[in-house]
């Protein structure tokens, strides 16, 4: 399988500036030498609890954000050495999906113009009625039909879900290569979401895209992603198949996440203690520990003396804890 992302030691951090005067500094590092590799043809899922650098993640891969260490490649070429034409090609081939499809669209801009808008940057050679035809063809591929129905309308004349599929086609009509899904369908009605997450998983099945699928819902990624990565505190603590993750979580962490998944059965108690969702008490200021070490329940002196391996301790699941040392 051929990558199309690669990350290497990537490492952000956040500087904020607090207090009179603004003298007090605080860092946060919201990744934290981060290495994944996602393939062509892949849907790649991310989960973590608000705060763990989900989005910092999905922004450094689209290089929207400048980074304090590491590099990515994205085939092969590492984006952060792109000069301004190969930027501009990479800008082409790679587009996000936002989570608000509200604030996502400009309300005083109609579809058409907001969808064809990355045709008109990217292929200024298209004719009038060339663009036309292909945004009529986009908003068809997302399940806007008839599609010319929806060309003069506004963002407050449609949906929530119908703004998230004229988000999705704003993506994807530049036809770019690789697409970063942060949080898609987490503020759409439940009702909604299996449409959309079906859009996203055909844009993997018909037109070969790859994905990196940003969610805290370990439900919603399992259902559209071929892998998994668990993020905590800026750190990937464990990667494998979706069935694989799901089946046999390994990191505490991960197993936490898993336990919190609803089940219909009255009688269960819920683990509340950590549910996806909730913002991390812990702050990661790039400590040489296990980034869980305060809350784990296996927690050993070990634990805090140095960060556990990454290891891959099953045919393509890997887990940084010590307990499988
Ligand atoms: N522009 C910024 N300035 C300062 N700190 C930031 C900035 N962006 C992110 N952070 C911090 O970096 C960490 C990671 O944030 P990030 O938004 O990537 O998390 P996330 O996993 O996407 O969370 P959520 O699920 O809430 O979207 C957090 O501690 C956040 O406060
Ligand atoms: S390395 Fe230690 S603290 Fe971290 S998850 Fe494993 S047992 Fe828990
Ligand atoms: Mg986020």
């Amino acid at each position: 399988m051929n990558s199309i992302i690669e990350t290497n030691q990537v490492t952000k951090e956040f500087v904020t500036k607090r207090g009179f005067l603004k003298r007090t500094t605080s860092t946060t590092r919201a990744l934290d030498q981060v290495n994944v590799t996602i393939n062509e043809n892949e849907i790649f899922g991310l989960i973590g609890e608000s705060g763990s650098g989900k989005t910092t993640l999905g922004l450094a891969i689209l290089r929207l954000i400048d980074l304090n260490q590491g590099k990515i490649n994205f085939f092969g070429e590492n984006i952060y050495d792109l000069k301004k034409r190969q930027l501009f090609n990479f800008r082409e081939k790679t587009q996000m999906i936002f989570q608000d499809p509200y604030s996502s669209l400009n309300p005083v801009v109609t579809i058409y113009k907001s969808v064809s808008t990355p045709l008109k940057v990217f292929h200024k050679e298209m004719s009038e009625e060339q663009v036309v035809d292909k945004v009529i063809q986009t908003l068809e591929t997302v399940g806007l039909t008839p599609a010319d129905q929806f060309l003069n309308k506004f963002p407050s004349q449609m949906s929530g879900g119908q703004r998230q599929r004229v988000g999705i086609a704003r993506a994807v009509i530049s036809d770019p290569d690789f697409i970063v899904a942060d949080e898609p369908v987490s503020m759409l009605d439940v009702s909604l979401r299996a449409d959309i997450l079906n859009i996203l998983i055909n844009l993997k099945l018909k037109l070969n895209k790859s994905m990196m699928f940003i969610s805290h819902d370990i439900t919603v990624t399992q259902y559209v992603s071929d892998r998994i990565a668990v993020m905590h505190l800026g750190q990937i603590v464990e990667m494998g198949e979706s069935g694989e993750i799901i089946k046999n979580p390994l990191h505490p962490y991960t197993k936490t996440l898993i336990d919190s998944i609803p089940v219909p059965d009255p009688n269960k108690k819920w683990n509340t203690d950590e549910i996806g969702g909730q913002i991390s008490e812990y702050t990661n200021e790039g400590k040489n520990e296990c980034s869980y070490a305060n809350k784990c329940p296996f927690v050993k002196d070990v634990c805090r003396e140095r960060r556990p391996d990454f290891k891959e301790v099953e045919k393509n699941h890997f887990v940084a804890c010590v307990l499988y040392d």
